[in-house]
């Protein structure tokens, strides 16, 4: 059994103030996450529109961690640049997002973020197996892209199972995205999860004014996976 990955917790600024973006992410740092990430969505991928690039740029500095940018977009290729010029750290693409995803996954990496890949809740992790090589971090949405605050789907459980025993000891993170709450935390992390994103479930019962309950919540959710994974 592979040893077990240290959790992180990654925050989706789309359950955030919009109005705020700057003092949300200092505040989630301070709370105790351990990246940001950052949905960017361009209406034609997903049926929502976020922001792109300058707005990243814009958050960069008030991020001291991890810029963790996920791409929900089509096509990726001719945005890479702009958003590793931006500061993310991590750029993240969609699988399906295009017919070229290793040309796609070589261009991240030779900007010097990390690369990411993504797979939608129908995509199986069988056509991935050759582009291990060049990915850093494994996105499993565990709700269809494009809206925060959806029920998480548990068919993707078996996913990640199999996502886990394919990677091995390879340094390649497990993400995933959507749903996931202090219930669904020790499902995703008991099934070898290590990067966990959460939108809704950190953010509420919060504000940049009373920033306390998004690190009750952080820890919460963390408390839950960790404590899955020692029951492994
Ligand atoms: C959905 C995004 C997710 C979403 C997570 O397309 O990729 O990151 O913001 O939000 P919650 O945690 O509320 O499901
Ligand atoms: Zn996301």
């Amino acid at each position: 059994m592979p040893q077990a990955r240290a959790i992180k917790i990654a925050p989706s600024i789309l359950a955030s103030d919009f109005a705020n973006f700057g003092a949300e992410c200092r505040a989630i740092e301070d709370q105790g996450c351990d990246w940001v990430h950052v949905d960017v969505m361009d209406g034609h991928f997903v049926p929502n529109i976020t922001f792109g690039p300058a707005t990243c740029a814009a958050i960069r500095p008030h991020i001291k961690t991890v810029m963790d940018v996920h791409l929900m977009i089509a096509p990726v290729d001719p945005y890479i640049d702009a958003f590793a010029q931006a500061g993310a750290d991590v750029i993240t693409a969609h699988l399906e997002a295009g017919p070229h995803i290793h040309r796609t996954l070589q261009a991240i990496r030779a900007t010097g973020a990390k690369a990411g890949l993504a797979l939608n809740p129908g995509s199986g992790i069988d056509s991935i197996a050759h582009l291990l090589d060049l990915t850093d971090l494994i996105c499993v949405m565990t709700v269809n892209p494009g809206f925060g605050g959806q029920k998480f789907i548990h068919s993707q459980l078996d996913k990640i199972r199999a996502l886990r025993a394919m990677i091995g000891d390879r340094p390649i993170h497990i993400q995933v995205d959507g749903g996931v709450t202090v219930e669904t935390a020790p499902l995703v992390s008991a099934a070898g999860a290590d990067v966990l994103v959460a939108g809704s479930a950190v953010f509420k019962g919060g504000s940049v004014d009373h920033p306390a309950a998004y690190g009750d919540n952080i820890a919460a959710i963390r408390a839950a996976a960790v404590a899955a994974q020692r029951n492994i």
